[in-house]
């Protein structure tokens, strides 16, 4: 199924035309705005933003909401994100950690999906790791210079390439699991097909 990737940031889009593609996907990208609910669920931002998109574009749209959750900020800035980014920035998140301890931190991403034939979809990645004392690295946006992911070998984000990044990261996670799903429906027949042989018989 064809659909739109709805977004107005450029450096995901490049995660994403990595990560898609092993799986032939077809999508364009729009960079539409779309309105961005101020909730404190995540979740409810992207299904918010994918149904704004939907109602423009009537086209499948896909969205992507992500945050990142502080532990000891009692997950802040969470879905202020960007907002938070925009104002303090990198450098003012490390301020709010200054002299702390636990620096324990985790990025979400939900993807959500509509279209008409599949309804809403909606699909989580996550990834936990550690604010850095210092920001490090030019690759990458956001809180990436900040970032060190567990799984990683204790470079941040912004320190990895775009692979690198996508093996592991909350967007990666999300939209591997929206491409095996996308790419699943292919596979079965379409609804309006009946199949049963009785209906070719001739009276
Ligand atoms: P958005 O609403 O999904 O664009 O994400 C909100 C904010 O979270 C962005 O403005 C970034 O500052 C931050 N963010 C989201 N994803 C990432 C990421 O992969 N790396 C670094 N920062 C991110």
């Amino acid at each position: 199924m064809r659909f739109i990737i709805v977004t107005t940031n450029k450096w995901k889009v490049r995660e994403f035309q990595e990560i898609f593609k092993p799986y032939n996907l077809r999508y364009r990208v729009e960079p539409l705005k779309t309105r961005e609910i101020q909730s404190v669920d995540l979740k409810e931002v992207a299904i918010e933003s994918v149904l704004y998109a939907y109602n423009i574009l009537r086209e499948p749209v896909m969205v992507e909401d992500a945050g990142l959750f502080i532990d000891a900020l009692n997950g802040f800035p969470g879905p202020y994100s960007s907002y938070v980014y925009r104002t303090i920035g990198v450098k003012g998140v490390l301020k709010l950690l200054e002299n702390l301890q636990d620096r324990k931190a985790k990025f979400v991403s939900i993807i959500a999906f509509y279209s008409p034939f599949t309804n809403l979809k909606t699909f989580t990645g996550e990834v936990e790791g550690r604010i850095s004392y210092e920001a490090r690295g030019e690759s990458g946006f956001g809180f990436d210079p900040i970032f060190i992911p567990i799984d990683g070998d204790g470079r941040t984000f912004a320190e990895m390439n775009l692979e690198e990044k996508n093996k592991i990261s909350h967007r990666g996670r999300s939209a591997r699991k929206f491409a095996e799903w996308i790419s699943s429906l292919r596979k079965l027949p379409p609804p309006y097909v009946d199949m049963s042989e009785e209906k070719n018989e001739v009276f």
